[in-house]
């Protein structure tokens, strides 16, 4: 065991887990972060899906010594409110299902457009390509996509 400070949404929090474990039990177990869900463990599926720095990756494949002081952003911390232009699109569209991808499918999205605000539909498929929806709202994430880049009404 061994004791980490992390930034995480904004705030430090302190742990003491093996270096080895991942972020994504780091945040569902030890920080009670649950919105960041287990899907496959082997970076295949998204459900994992948390920010570094304004960059998405793959929770289950990032130990939590690798973290260091980078700020780590989970679904719980993109917005105060849940008012994030993100989540507003995805509640105009209606878009979960199930709603189990969706934490991971939301920090892929808002990643994108921080990065590239007009994203193409390429640019957008290519984006969140490696995010599995077993439920099939591919069609709908990508409308929500579209309506918080302003590309569509
Ligand atoms: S649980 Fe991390 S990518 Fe599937
Ligand atoms: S909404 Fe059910 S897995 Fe995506």
């Amino acid at each position: 065991m061994a004791n980490f400070t992390l930034n995480i949404n904004g705030k430090t929090q302190e742990v003491d887990v093996d270096p080895s474990t991942p972020m994504l039990w780091v945040l569902r177990d030890h920080l009670k972060l649950v919105g960041t869900k287990y899907g496959c463990g082997i970076a295949q599926c998204g459900a994992c899906t948390v920010h570094l720095g304004d960059v998405a990756v793959r929770s289950c494949m990032i130990t939590v010594s690798s973290v260091g002081n980078q700020e780590v952003t989970t679904i719980e911390g993109l917005s105060e409110n849940g008012d994030h232009p993100v989540q507003k699109a995805w509640l105009e569209v209606d878009v979960p299902q199930c709603g189990y991808c969706q934490a991971g499918q939301i920090m892929t999205a808002s990643a994108l457009l921080k990065k590239n605000p007009n994203p193409t539909d390429a640019e957008i498929d290519m984006a969140m390509n490696g995010n599995i929806c077993r439920c099939g709202t591919y069609l709908r994430i990508k409308k929500a996509v579209k309506i918080a880049a302003g590309s569509e009404s």
